[in-house]
């Protein structure tokens, strides 16, 4: 033991994403095997420090974890304890109880707090560094757009299944002759979408960061036609919009800190570009959460298992209210100061979408 470091609490907060287990195994295996440390994690996020409700973690509750989606500790998009939903005198109010979570910490002996999320849940990390807590975060989304990292956990999972599932549609849109649109996950960033439509081979990809022209893409279904393709494969990011037109509602999660969930754009793609092509069918997939369930990929297993091991090295180092990231190839930190309010978006003038344009693949721009 070191740093006078007796126990580490892990929680796991806002949508639930491929590799949070394996962050959980490796922070469990880490703290245990070179450390010395006792492991707690709490249940269901922030909400289980607020009722201090927790397990224990040790080499055999985390056993077998590393491939399997979803997170063992539960998971919340909704407590936020800074702006927290209590009942008060039979009034449904919203109040500041992070009071409550720094004593349950005390209470319980947590030295550090290991927070694995995406902004939103780390926006909560750095107001508990700034209460004083010794917190360290881990980057988790699949929309990677968390500031300060390069590449979150579980982006590369979620590549893989939406570009299985753009492999899949172009066989049956090449049957029928169809336009097929898929449309992904990412909130307001096009990472997804732009990085499986090009992986898929997508003739159109739409993204939240190009405002497209719908004309534009028909233009690229004529162009195809002219060259003897009949169908025509799009992927469509959740949070794609017309030019001087705006995102998709799907719907609001009145509770929830974030409270507004994106979807319908593929819909009203396929109603608006079947009036432009009429000869031809348009379909939407809208494959959801399927990007966030299942089998954790081998990229996310190893980049989970860094960043578990980085965070227990960086309460050895006492680098408390930071974040462990990847820059390059290299696993490093900042600090969650740095992170929260610089949220990342596609370039729409950088390498990947360059070298899409130069293949043929059409922004609608
Ligand atoms: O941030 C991850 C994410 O999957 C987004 O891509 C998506 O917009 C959102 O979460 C969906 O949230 P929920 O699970 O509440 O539907």
């Amino acid at each position: 033991m070191t740093n006078g470091i007796k126990k580490i609490a892990l929680l796991t907060g806002g949508g639930d994403c491929p590799g949070l287990n394996a962050v959980i195994r490796a922070v469990t295996k880490s703290a245990i095997l070179n450390y010395g440390y006792e492991v707690i994690g709490y249940k269901f996020g922030y909400r289980g420090l607020y009722n201090n409700d927790f397990i224990p973690l040790n080499l055999s509750t985390v056993s077998g974890l590393l491939s399997k989606g979803g997170t063992i500790l539960y998971s919340s998009n909704k407590d936020n304890l800074f702006d927290y939903a209590v009942e008060e005198n039979g009034v449904n109010i919203k109040k500041d109880v992070s009071d409550i979570a720094v004593e349950n910490l005390k209470k319980e002996g947590v030295d550090v707090l290991i927070v694995i999320g995406g902004d939103g849940t780390l926006t909560s990390a750095r107001d508990f560094a700034r209460k004083g807590v010794n917190v360290i975060g881990v980057p988790k989304t699949i929309d990677n757009d968390l500031g300060s990292t390069d590449i979150t956990f579980g982006f590369n999972t979620s590549l893989e299944v939406a570009t299985e599932a753009l492999d899949r549609l172009h066989t049956t849109a090449e049957s029928h002759h169809r336009i097929m649109i898929l449309e992904v996950m990412g909130r307001n960033a096009g990472f997804i979408a732009l990085e499986s439509g090009i992986a898929g081979s997508a003739s159109v990809i739409l993204l939240p960061e190009i405002p497209y022209d719908i004309n534009k893409i028909a233009e690229k279904i004529e162009e195809r036609k002219k060259n003897g393709k009949l169908f025509t494969i799009i992927v469509a990011a959740e949070g794609a919009k017309p030019k001087n037109g705006e995102v998709m509602v799907a719907k609001i999660v009145a509770d929830s800190p974030d409270p507004i969930r994106l979807g319908g754009i593929g819909n009203k793609i396929a109603a608006d570009l079947e009036k432009i092509v009429k000869e031809r069918e348009v379909r939407c997939t809208v494959l959801g959460h399927i990007q966030r369930g299942g089998t954790t990929c081998t990229f996310d297993r190893i980049l989970s298992t860094r960043y578990g091991v980085a965070a227990v090295e960086l309460i050895n180092e006492g680098k408390f209210g930071s974040m462990v990231c990847l820059k390059g190839n290299d696993i490093t930190y900042d600090s969650l100061e740095n992170v929260i309010g610089n949220n990342k978006k596609v370039d729409p003038n950088g390498e990947l979408v360059t070298i899409a344009k130069k293949i043929g693949i059409s922004f609608a721009d």
